[in-house]
């Protein structure tokens, strides 16, 4: 089947199984290999990327439903060369260590912030909840993202 859809701002279109995840379609098929596979059944969230806008995991997802769609990885979330308010932020605070869940936790948390810039420390937990990582222990994590609030007041992301 023929999928098309629009990554990062750039419309592709792709030759797929009807059974192959976004997921995968994204990794192997566009080469955008900051979108991380770790359980591939919807626990862990290191696959997350936004589709419209919203936080979605790509291993639940067939490459053939985003038809039409537009779909921002990590790689698509600044322009710039530089790190985003959120990834500078992450650095900043030494929230991540090895990287592998990074990917899911930025896109997340860039879902959650241009939603609500205003968001608490308690629905910054409650929205990572489903964001698994086995090195940092999440404080830091919720520091980094409450820090790169004020980057989204009023400020299209
Ligand atoms: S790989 Fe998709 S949620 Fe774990
Ligand atoms: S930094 Fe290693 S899994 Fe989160």
């Amino acid at each position: 089947m023929r999928a098309r859809f629009e990554v990062n701002g750039r419309e592709v279109e792709v030759a797929v199984e009807p059974r192959l995840t976004l997921a995968d379609c994204l990794r192997h098929h566009l080469r955008l290999t900051g979108t991380h596979i770790g359980c591939e059944h919807g626990v862990c969230g290191a696959c997350t990327v936004l589709v419209d806008g919203k936080a979605v995991r790509s291993c639940l997802m067939l490459a053939v439903q985003a038809e039409g769609s537009k779909v921002v990885t990590v790689e698509g979330l600044s322009n710039d060369e530089g790190l985003t308010p959120l990834q500078a932020s992450f650095r900043k605070h030494g929230a991540l260590q090895c990287g592998f869940c990074t990917p899911g936790m930025i896109t997340t948390a860039h879902a959650l912030l241009t939603e609500e810039p205003d968001c608490d420390a308690d629905r910054v937990r409650e929205v990572l909840s489903g964001n698994l990582c086995r090195c940092t222990g999440y404080v830091s994590i919720v520091e980094a993202v409450l820090d790169a609030r004020a980057a989204y007041k009023g400020d299209a992301q």
